[in-house]
């Protein structure tokens, strides 16, 4: 296959590719980043940098297994650099010199105007080709940062405005999930002079509890807090978040970074198909290594080859158009499940979840341990075909409710 140009053009700025570190202990110093860049990503979004220096907690990770999968969702308690901000600086200068090519982006915090606009000059004077305001993160020491502040436009547009004042670079405003309507302060970044967002930051989250010990995971010297989630889990939230906001009128010519559970060239095409130009990821380098970047920027050009779209950008936003209301939804058929005989491994798990979550429309053979449909009962919902563990359930006849009968139907 010839080789497939992934690049694309974000906030004025050319991209190798899409795929960038996110803010987070993945781009934390030089090496790391090099190391990175190396490894095939298109940029990094090093690690954010302030005045503040943030005094971190031991253990200060978590995670959610579910049926023995560890990593279904990743819960941290860090905040911002933990290196002084002149090393940071210098770190940044650095990186550009030796990786001229490759986009050196900074993510940026203060705890004022005066911060915000400081902090902007020095990442500028760095060399640093984009900044990246954040918002968002959920667990500072400080109510004067992080998502306090993200869920406050005002003080969203404020900074941007300080952000502006010390910088003629392009900057994104990383958004705080832990809000209902993230197109409120993504408006007034904009507003602001935001030039794209950054879209999600970690959700509030507590991943468990010590049974015995009655605290909260992960335990820090007998008491835990609420911190940012993060990971597989919570992609859904993420690809709702950047629909929202670039089917959004005041929004949908403002460049979008997608963020959130990013691990295959699968996740990192929905995000496109959405409206992301750019993707960022931390959780999965942390499980995996920088090295899944590769089978990313593979995985997404055999899929562009395949769908026949010549540049990355083609695809950008073209799920949208099939995200409709509720209210707007067709209604008039219903499509049944159509259940392989061979592939069936005769577990049951069908028949149980129909009749305990379901309609009770499927009888049980036990001569033949295979699944019997009773049409009359069945209503569709397809909770089989979602339970099936080995995938021999799909969609099978449609039928019509009396007097429609669309034009065209596609599952
Ligand atoms: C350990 C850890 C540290 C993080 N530190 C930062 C940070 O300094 N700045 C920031 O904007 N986001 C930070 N994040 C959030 C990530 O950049 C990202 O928005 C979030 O984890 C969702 O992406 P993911 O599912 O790919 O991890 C951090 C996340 C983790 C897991």
């Amino acid at each position: 296959m010839k080789k497939k140009d992934l690049s694309i053009d974000f906030c004025g700025v050319k991209c190798e590719n899409p795929f960038f570190l996110s803010a987070s202990p993945v781009d934390n110093c030089y090496d790391m980043c090099a190391k990175a860049l190396d490894t095939g990503w298109g940029g990094v979004m090093f690690k954010t940098i302030g005045f503040y220096i943030a005094d971190e907690v031991s253990p200060r990770f978590d995670n959610l297994r579910k049926e023995n999968t560890p990593f279904i969702g990743f819960k941290n308690m860090e905040q911002i650099a933990e290196h002084p901000l002149e090393q940071n600086l210098e770190d940044i200068r650095k990186l550009k010199r030796d990786y001229p090519d490759k986009v050196i982006a900074v993510s940026i915090m203060g705890q004022n105007e005066e911060e915000w606009e400081k902090l902007a000059q020095l990442a500028t004077e760095a060399e640093a080709d984009m900044l990246e305001c954040n918002f968002s993160c959920p667990q500072m020491t400080s109510h004067a940062m992080g998502s306090d502040v993200g869920q406050s436009p005002e003080l969203v547009k404020k900074y941007c405005q300080a952000v502006k004042r010390g910088t003629s670079l392009p900057f994104l405003a990383k958004m705080t999930p832990n809000i209902g309507d993230m197109t409120v302060p993504a408006i007034a970044s904009v507003e602001g002079g935001a030039t794209g967002i950054a879209a999600i930051n970690t959700v509030k989250s507590i991943t468990g509890i010590d049974l015995d010990k009655f605290i909260g995971y992960p335990i820090v010297n007998g008491k835990s807090s609420v911190s940012g989630y993060s990971g597989k889990a919570v992609k859904p939230i993420a690809l709702r978040f950047i629909h929202d906001m670039v089917t959004n009128d005041k929004l949908k010519d403002i460049p979008m970074s997608g963020i959130g559970g990013i691990e295959t060239w699968e996740d990192a095409a929905e995000f496109i198909l959405l409206g992301a130009t750019n993707l960022q990821v931390t959780t999965s380098v942390m499980q995996y290594g920088y090295r899944i970047v590769e089978d990313m920027i593979e995985g997404l050009a055999y899929y562009m080859e395949g769908k026949g779209f010549n540049r990355l950008q083609d695809m950008v936003g073209l799920a949208n158009k099939n995200m409709i209301s509720a209210e707007d939804l067709d209604r008039s058929y219903i499509v049944y499940p159509e259940f392989d005989e061979e592939e069936c491994v005769g577990c049951g798990r069908c028949y149980v979840s129909c009749y305990d979550g379901g309609h009770q429309a499927i009888n049980w053979d036990d001569g033949n341990r295979k699944p019997v449909l009773d049409k009359e009962k069945c209503v569709g919902c397809l909770l089989c075909e979602n339970v099936c563990p080995v995938r021999c359930i799909s969609k099978g006849d449609i039928e019509f409710k009396k007097g429609c009968k669309p034009e065209t139907v596609v599952l």
